[in-house]
């Protein structure tokens, strides 16, 4: 099985939702810049302080704070089986600084349209724990229990950069900054694109059969 696994595509492709399922099914550990920076926001730390800025117009947040952060996370881990990288890298400078530290095998790429996306996040709901931060949606993936975690029971919220007008900021960005890494990987023979419109559990059987 492939062990360190880079989770690429445009906000609200579903990197999360499959991130999750590899960590909770195959035992990868999930490392979520974005998870991260919401955690620092929670926390009131200068990182949240600073990231918040960038976060709620739908920009990236600069790419010195990103890496320091992913650099500290991964050595802090030491020798683990696999890792799933969800939003990291986000830019080519980012990619050269992960290839610093470890081998990428492989970069799964989900595939979705942009009005797709914008329906998507702007009815998702997540959870707050840090511990879980499980997502949901409130048609093709709602929780059992109305606003309420299936896995932990916390109260579900909203995302800030879910609204319509920052999602449409963060769409942009992805063109301009992230894609530009479907080139970068597939140049490196890493790549692997997998559609991410249908059944969320098809979607992981293709995630499943790609990492093999
Ligand atoms: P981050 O948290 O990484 O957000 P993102 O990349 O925009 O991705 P999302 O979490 O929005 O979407 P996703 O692909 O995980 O989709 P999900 O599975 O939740 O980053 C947030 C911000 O932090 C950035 O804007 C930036 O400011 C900053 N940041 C983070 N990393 C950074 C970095 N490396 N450098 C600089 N700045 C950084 O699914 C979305 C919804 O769709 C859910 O409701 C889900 O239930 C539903 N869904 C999933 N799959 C399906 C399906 N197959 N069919 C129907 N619905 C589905």
């Amino acid at each position: 099985m492939k062990s360190m696994i880079v989770l690429l595509g445009p906000p609200g492709a579903g990197k999360g939702t499959q991130g999750e399922k590899l960590q909770t099914e195959l035992g990868y550990v999930r490392l979520s810049t974005g998870d991260m920076l919401r955690e620092a926001v929670r926390n009131g730390t200068e990182l949240g302080k600073l990231a918040k800025t960038y976060m709620d117009s739908g920009a990236l947040v600069p790419n010195d704070v990103i890496i320091g952060l992913m650099k500290d996370k991964i050595q802090s881990l030491g020798k683990v089986p696999g890792i799933i990288f969800d939003g990291f890298p986000r830019t080519v400078e980012q990619a050269e600084a992960l290839d610093k530290e470890l081998d990428v095998d492989l970069a799964l790429n989900f595939d979705v349209a942009d009005e797709a996306l914008i329906e998507r996040l702007t009815q998702r709901r997540s959870c707050p724990n840090p511990d879980c931060q499980a997502v949901y949606h409130l048609v093709y993936n709602p929780p059992k229990c109305e606003g309420k975690c299936d896995k932990c029971g916390s109260e579900l919220y909203q995302r800030d950069d879910d609204k319509a007008e920052t999602v449409k900021n963060r769409l942009k960005t992805y063109h301009e900054k992230t894609q530009p890494l479907v080139d970068y990987y597939t140049k490196a023979g890493k790549i692997c694109t997998i559609p991410g419109i249908g059944d969320i559990d098809e979607i992981f059987a293709k995630v499943k059969k790609a990492i093999q």
